[in-house]
């Protein structure tokens, strides 16, 4: 059976083709597809088109219709980084995945590799569709019978939001633009569709600078970047929300995450004009594969044991973990809040050398004075979530996570190629 979306919502940037259960942006956008590509997709589409126009061959999408033992999952930002991975944990444990992204930061790429893996019919479905446009959103939830969301959708570098302080009106207004009012949209459509179960991905940057480490939940939050401040927004607004109604809510509040797919299918492949304010794992790999020249280390008279700032990595893996455990003790009528990281802080110091181990790369390194705004020392409590949720970080040693991230980044050295084609 040939399994074609059904449910597609309109982008606002053009009209949509669909293939394969897959949507692609026609018009604007169509300057970045490879020539074949388009060929292609045109073709398919056609048939597509000959196939709909006769009613006795199209039947109701296996996305539109609940199914006993079958947990359809919405899984929003499923193109990126963090998204993409929980999706490919989600379909191996036989769920039911519809990704929304509007490949702002994401990689069509990532949607091929989940479609090659899992290629049945009612297993995989993309939409194209941008968060922010609530008729869009909407729509996608009256034609799909979703059983949960998990929200991974947002513009999530920290470095970026704190990029240009004279522009911070500008800064703030694009965050909660971005963040707070698209979580909003998400939650209303839930509301307006009953859809009950939320898994919220937050951050420790909604904490702030608290001065008592390790971080509980407990800790209070007090952000002190536009990305935690709209993140620490989303969650009120989820609180709120969810009062006094039957919603099983589960906000995870991850610390820095590393690594990528053991077996190698998937990456992290953000956006070259974000790599300067990327994460510390991406400038490591830059360093690695000679795209900069070295890393710099700001900052080495911090009151740590070796002066540079100390942070929690989480493996991606055991992150995506914790959404199913998750996923799997949401109770309707309660919210669960959980630090997930590992408890065990690791300084800048300590991730360059591991870093050059799993790279093999005798990378640069510069030490340079402090950046103003960074804290020195940021890690996890993560007890909680062992008692509640019977979860534990199993990736712990920094070398073996970054060397599993490194193998992919060393075999793409274009990401998945250009964000919007197929080609990787
Ligand atoms: N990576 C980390 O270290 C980290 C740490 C804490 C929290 N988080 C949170 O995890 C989530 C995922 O982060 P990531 O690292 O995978 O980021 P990412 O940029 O790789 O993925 C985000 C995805 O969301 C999509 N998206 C953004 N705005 C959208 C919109 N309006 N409509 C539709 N799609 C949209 C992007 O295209 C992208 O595919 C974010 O919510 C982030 O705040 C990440
Ligand atoms: C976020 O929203 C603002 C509008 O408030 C927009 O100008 C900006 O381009 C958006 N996108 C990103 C990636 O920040
Ligand atoms: C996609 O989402 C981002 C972030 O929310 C937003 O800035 C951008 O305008 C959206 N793009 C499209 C094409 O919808
Ligand atoms: C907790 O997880 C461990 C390891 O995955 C498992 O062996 C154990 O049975 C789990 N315990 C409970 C109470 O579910």
């Amino acid at each position: 059976m040939l399994n074609f979306n059904r449910n597609r919502a309109q982008p606002r940037a053009g009209r949509a083709l669909s293939l394969g259960g897959m949507d692609y942006l026609d018009s604007k956008r169509k300057s970045n597809f490879v020539g074949k590509i388009i060929l292609a997709a045109v073709l398919t589409a056609l048939c597509i088109l000959i196939i709909k126009q006769s009613p006795s061959l199209s039947s109701p999408s296996p996305f539109s219709r609940h199914e006993p033992g079958v947990t359809h999952v919405l899984v929003t930002g499923g193109a990126g980084f963090i998204g993409s991975h929980a999706a490919l944990r989600l379909l191996k444990d036989s769920h039911r995945i519809t990704i929304v992204d509007n490949l702002s930061r994401g990689n069509l790429g990532a949607i091929k590799v989940l479609r090659e893996q899992f290629p049945e019919t009612g297993r995989l479905q993309f939409i194209y569709a941008d968060l922010g446009d609530a008729k869009a959103v909407n729509k996608i939830f009256a034609e799909n019978a979703f059983d949960a969301v998990m929200h991974f959708a947002a513009v999530a570098y920290v470095g970026e939001s704190t990029l240009d302080p004279l522009r911070m009106d500008w800064t703030f207004r694009k965050y909660y633009h971005n963040i707070t009012s698209n979580t909003l949209v998400v939650l209303e459509a839930m509301a307006a569709h009953d859809v009950k179960t939320l898994i919220y991905s937050s951050t420790c940057a909604t904490y702030g600078e608290p001065e008592k480490m390790p971080i509980t939940e407990e800790t209070p939050q007090a952000p002190i970047n536009p990305y935690g401040k709209a993140k620490k927004m989303a969650e009120d607004i989820i609180l709120d929300f969810s009062r006094n109604s039957d919603m099983a809510v589960m906000i995870l509040r991850y610390f820095n995450v590393i690594g990528s797919d053991p077996e190698g299918r998937l990456g992290e492949a953000p956006r070259t004009e974000l790599r300067e304010h990327g994460r510390i794992s991406g400038a490591c790999f830059d360093a690695a594969l000679g795209v900069i020249p070295g890393l710099k280390v700001k900052g080495t008279d911090y009151k740590t044991a070796d002066g540079t700032c100390i942070r929690d990595y989480i493996d991606v893996t055991d992150l995506v973990d914790a959404h199913v455990k998750a996923l799997g003790k949401a109770k309707p009528g309660k919210v669960g809040i959980y630090n997930v990281g590992t408890g065990k802080g690791r300084s800048v110091r300590e991730f360059v050398d591991a870093c050059k181990k799993a790279t093999g790369v005798e990378i640069k390194v510069e030490y340079l004075s402090r950046r103003p705004g960074d804290y020195a020392e940021v890690y996890s409590d993560p007890s909680k979530i062992r008692r509640e949720l019977n979860w534990t970080a199993q990736h712990t040693d920094l070398k073996e996570s970054l060397q599993t991230a490194w193998r992919w980044q060393n075999s793409h050295r274009n990401g998945y190629g250009s964000p919007l084609a197929m080609d990787s």
